[in-house]
């Protein structure tokens, strides 16, 4: 068995046989290689010309690291010709969000200063998780509709949370045409109730809820319809030879199928070369890591069979900077060079 990737596996042949997508998502498990294979991907794409702009989801400063560039924060930063990277500082965002909060509530309510138990709560909110997802599809959301570039390149949080923000959308879509419902019958009555007089500032605070519900709720179906939308984009997971990888892989791609979303491949990365078993001096233990890993990437073969897109060597080193990541996108693509649209 060998590590070689046919033409049909190669990504380039997917993007070029697949002109209209525009968005690029790498999923997968922590730390095999989404960060890694999405800046190789735009490298690539902007060496063929394309202006290209990578997103990391993850709080941390990865693209930062990989590109050996100061990114996190900065916003959308030019690393190469056609190469720009962008990486949210999302406490920021949220700590504008709570503003914005506090705001509105001392418009809404006309007060100066704003209760201590409400402030606490405001100050909680900024260590939920859900806060960190939402300041992050808010930048997605914003990326994707600036137009700026021709492919946007999405270096995804792990499966779990995308997964979840799917199923969130679905339930907000229910929570609104429920609170709609209400609100509708509500409105019945408005007539009755403002000759009481005493409703009129509920319905308005009602409508004003409603309208932040609409709000969350059009961004998150905008995102999950882009996740849903085959011919714009492109959803690739990675994965690596070994069993908790492709166990993972197998229950991600049926959660995505539940969800209606259909991923386009999986790429392979982090292999040993072949040959290195057989050139001498390899200690057993290394030969057993190969010979083990051969063994999945048979399984990976047989599982994923026409879904597998690339095969990723093992490096000797960590692929940072520009060069290196270069090395991986060669490797990843092909040196042949594919027409893009
Ligand atoms: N083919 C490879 N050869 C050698 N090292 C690699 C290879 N691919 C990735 N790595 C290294 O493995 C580590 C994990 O890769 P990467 O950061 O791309 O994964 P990730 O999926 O983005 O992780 P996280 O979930 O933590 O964001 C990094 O240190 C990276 O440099
Ligand atoms: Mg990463």
């Amino acid at each position: 068995m060998t590590t070689a990737v046919s033409a049909t596996q190669n990504m380039g042949l997917y993007l070029a046989s697949n002109p209209g997508v525009k968005y690029i998502l790498f999923g997968g498990k922590g730390g095999l290689g989404k960060t890694t294979l999405s800046a190789a991907t735009s490298y690539w794409l902007a060496k063929q010309g394309k202006k290209v702009c990578v997103f990391s989801t993850d709080p941390q400063a990865s693209l930062t690291d990989i590109f050996e560039r100061k990114i996190f924060g900065q916003g959308e930063v030019e690393i190469a010709k056609n190469l720009y990277a962008l990486e949210i500082d999302a406490d920021k965002r949220i700590a504008e969000y709570q503003n914005e909060i506090r705001q509105k509530i001392r418009d809404m309510y006309k007060m100066e200063t704003i209760p201590e138990e409400v402030e606490d709560y405001i100050n909680s909110s900024s260590a939920e998780p859900a806060m960190a997802e939402s300041a992050t599809f808010d930048a997605m959301v914003e990326l994707m509709t600036s137009g700026r570039y021709d492919y946007y390149v999405f270096d995804m949080m792990p499966h779990g949370h995308a997964i979840r923000f799917l199923g969130m959308a679905d339930i907000l879509d229910q929570w609104v045409a429920k609170i709609m419902e209400v609100r509708k019958k509500a409105g019945e009555y408005k007539e009755s109730a403002s000759v009481l007089g005493s409703q009129k500032g509920g319905l308005a605070q009602e409508d004003y809820v409603l309208k932040e519900l609409e709000f969350i709720r059009n961004r998150l179906d905008f995102v999950s319809n882009m996740v849903r939308d085959k011919t714009h984009t492109a959803f690739f997971y990675v994965l690596i030879p070994e069993l908790m990888p492709i166990l993972d892989t197998r229950k991600a791609l049926e959660m995505f199928r539940a969800f209606d979303v259909t991923v386009s491949g999986v790429v392979v990365n982090q292999v040993y070369p072949q040959e290195l078993r057989d050139s001498g001096g390899v200690p057993d233990f290394l030969k057993h890591k190969i010979d083990s890993q051969q063994e999945y990437l048979g399984q990976i073969k047989g599982e994923f069979a026409d879904l597998i897109r690339g095969v990723v060597p093992m490096l000797d080193r960590e692929p940072k900077g520009l060069e290196m990541i270069g090395r991986v996108a060669g490797i990843l693509f092909g040196d042949s060079g594919v027409f893009l649209r």
